[in-house]
């Protein structure tokens, strides 16, 4: 049918990378049909999906189950395989079965897998490099966070601030240089999942510099909220890494602008308003929805003057298309290739509501806020999941695996020790009578 789009602006659609659809596992708090619905009606045209879901995604078996409750989709999407100790074994067979791409739980979080052991991640890394397969981090010392929130607990404090107090920034300072050199050290791509602290953005700058292929989130949480939001809110804003001190919200502002951090993701991880809002901030799990609003939250920092629409489009979907190898047909990067598209009116004013949220999870910091500019119309590979500000029922099903081609090389490893191949097979792509050669 026709469609006018007069004063509107055609926008490549957002590619999130990093979203928690809960299906396997807990599908009270969110199912693939309704997380993707939120994407739909946010301008997101795909996903990411993390593998913290029971069962976790680091088995045939699992992988299995999640493309299955992923037929719901309206969006397309990639899975997240996980990477630890356990799965060490199976990432090629993971590969094969349709993940794009894993993610390590280096910090405890939502889940609570094991995080894994340095020698695990080092491994897992030497065989992802030759593949040039990039691995989602999320980047905090687990040791740290569990002595510091038992410490917290045992003191008796049940408040909102003592879990800012017990995951300080230097956990995660300290986690994403460990990764960054086991990065530099085998040639793996890696991502940093929500970059919250100012303090560590040196550490990618250097990294970057250096040659280490290493993309960097952060989301509209740690640009647009701080600590006077959570004691204000209190477990709505329980989230992990946590929500810092007002401080960090201007240098990872000028961060994605000199292009140190790479894109905006939302981490949407729903969870239900009476899981969100107990009394003991220890019961309140962590993290809130935001694939619906992100678009709104970030167009009205475009309408401030803060970025412009390019940069956004940067953030949004060239860079992440970049760095999940999202090809159009002719074999270049290339967002919004297929149609993926979001329509967005710069100029209409309105205020977030939770309540009118897609999301099962109708619990969310961002309620009340005042927002100006808004995706109307969404497709995804030429057809509408969103039209006219209302999500297109039939379109459920519509979304489909996305394949993701890394075509560029992999950054050279500093060290090739690993291919000597005394005590590991030799990794994949490696030729057998590949003779070690020093830098
Ligand atoms: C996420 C979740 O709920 O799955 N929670 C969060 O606070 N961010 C897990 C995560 O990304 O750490
Ligand atoms: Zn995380
Ligand atoms: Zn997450």
């Amino acid at each position: 049918q026709e469609m006018r789009a007069d004063g509107l602006y055609l926008l490549p659609g957002a590619i999130d990378s990093h979203v928690h659809f809960r299906d396997p596992g807990y599908p009270h708090k969110e199912t693939w049909k309704t997380g993707s619905a939120a994407a739909a009606c946010g301008g997101v045209t795909t996903v990411f999906e993390m593998p913290n879901t029971n069962p976790a995604t680091g088995t045939i078996e699992a992988l299995r189950i999640k493309q299955k409750a992923a037929e719901s989709s309206y969006v397309d999407f990639g899975i997240h395989g996980l990477l630890g100790d356990d799965t060490i074994e199976r990432l090629e067979e993971l590969l094969e079965g349709g993940v794009t791409s894993f993610k390590a739980f280096v910090g405890n979080t939502f889940g609570n897998l094991p995080a894994p052991t340095d020698g695990a991640l080092l491994e897992g890394f030497e065989k992802l490099a030759p593949l040039g397969i990039r691995t989602v981090v999320h980047a905090e010392n687990s040791s740290i966070l569990l002595r510091r929130q038992q410490r917290m607990q045992a003191a008796g404090r049940t408040d909102a601030l003592a879990h800012l107090a017990a995951r300080p920034a230097v956990a995660e300072i300290e986690a994403i240089g460990r990764v960054l050199t086991l990065a530099e050290w085998t040639g793996a791509r890696v991502h940093i999942a929500h970059h919250s602290a100012a303090d560590s953005l040196f550490l990618l700058r250097d990294a970057k510099r250096r040659g280490v292929d290493v993309t960097a989130e952060t989301c509209p949480q740690y640009l647009l909220l701080n600590t006077d939001h959570m004691l204000k809110l209190g477990g709505v804003m329980r989230l992990n890494p946590p929500i810092r001190e007002a401080r960090h919200n201007q240098p990872l502002w000028d961060a994605l602008m000199d292009g140190t951090l790479d894109m905006i993701a939302t981490d949407h991880a729903p969870h239900t308003p009476e899981e969100k809002t107990r009394a003991n901030i220890w019961e309140c799990d962590c993290g809130f929805p935001g694939v619906e609003t992100q678009m709104p939250l970030m167009l009205t920092e475009v309408n401030r003057d803060r970025a412009s629409l390019m940069d956004y489009v940067r953030w949004s979907a060239v860079n992440p298309a970049r760095a999940w190898g999202l090809y159009g047909t002719k074999g270049v990067i290339a967002p919004g290739a297929h149609a993926d598209i979001a329509i967005v009116d710069m100029a209409r004013a309105g205020v977030l509501s939770q309540n009118r949220l897609q999301s099962i999870s109708k619990i969310s910091p961002w309620n009340g806020r005042k927002v100006q500019g808004y995706p109307l119309h969404t497709l995804v590979r030429g057809r509408f999941v969103m039209r006219d500000g209302a999500l297109v029922a039939d379109a459920a099903g519509w979304g489909r695996s996305v394949k993701s081609v890394q075509r560029m090389p992999a950054p050279r490893a500093r060290n090739t020790e690993h291919y000597i191949g005394a005590v590991l097979e030799t990794p994949a792509g490696v030729p057998r009578s590949a003779t070690p050669t020093s830098e």
